[in-house]
């Protein structure tokens, strides 16, 4: 059997959700990035291997609010997914974009980082509303319809396998992702700068939320939904 250490950052996150707070807390990407050992994540990040399995084990005894969502019907994860996490993103994406409007009028002449990501934040959210369009229009509609056992649920449908849309899904989300790298970086971890006024820190905080979001909820997807799915579909 194998190890803690030795399971995959996805895999634990996916098995113990309280696990997720801890990576969030330690920097460790638990979705896109997910496919290394705990140990190895934590050689790469200069962390005490140790001390992180302590840390685990301490968020597992602490109770939760937290829905186990890996034991939930996929028709159930996929509602969550939409009201939670879809909803959010599009409720987000022009609250940030008018924050970033404004801190770049005032800051962006003496902070260019502000410059340089405001397109990075509107390709972010050009590309995640596409993407979740088809998420709801094609996949989710697949998936809903075929855990219901619908007889037929494979008719009008334009791409073979669900593992196809599935893998340009998962590609989508590591473009996503890799924006948000470039965002924290650009930022410095997103630190106000000494000057920033109140909207520079209700920017920074909205989009460190947006990212956090972001990473639970594509964590729903490339670890438990996506996986079930391709396994329910192989079982008709
Ligand atoms: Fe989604
Ligand atoms: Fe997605």
């Amino acid at each position: 059997m194998q190890t803690t250490c030795e399971r995959t950052i996805s895999e634990i996150a996916a098995a113990k959700p309280s696990s997720i707070r801890v990576f969030e807390s330690l920097g460790i990407d638990y979705c896109c990035g997910g496919k290394r050992s705990l140990a190895d994540a934590c050689t790469r990040a200069g962390l005490s291997l140790d001390r992180t399995l302590a840390l685990l084990e301490e968020a597992d005894a602490a109770p939760t609010a937290e829905r186990d969502w890996a034991d939930a019907s996929l028709p159930e994860l996929v509602t969550h997914i939409v009201e939670a996490h879809h909803s959010y993103v599009r409720r987000e994406i022009p609250r940030i974009d008018s924050l970033l409007a404004k801190v770049v009028n005032r800051h962006g002449s003496n902070h260019s980082e502000v410059l340089q990501i405001q397109p990075l934040f509107s390709a972010l959210g050009q590309e995640l509303t596409a993407h979740m369009m088809k998420e709801e229009l094609v996949l989710f509609p697949y998936i809903t319809r075929m855990a219901a056992g619908s007889a037929g649920f494979r008719e009008n449908c334009c791409f073979g396998t669900v593992a196809n849309p599935i893998a340009n899904m998962v590609a989508e989300h590591e473009d996503a992702g890799a924006l948000l790298v470039e965002m924290r970086r650009l930022s410095s971890n997103y630190q106000v700068p000494e000057d920033g006024c109140p909207t520079f820190r209700a920017l920074y905080q909205a989009i460190e939320e947006f990212e956090r979001d972001l990473h639970q909820h594509i964590h729903l997807e490339n670890n438990i939904l996506f996986p079930r799915a391709i396994a329910m579909e192989r079982g008709y």
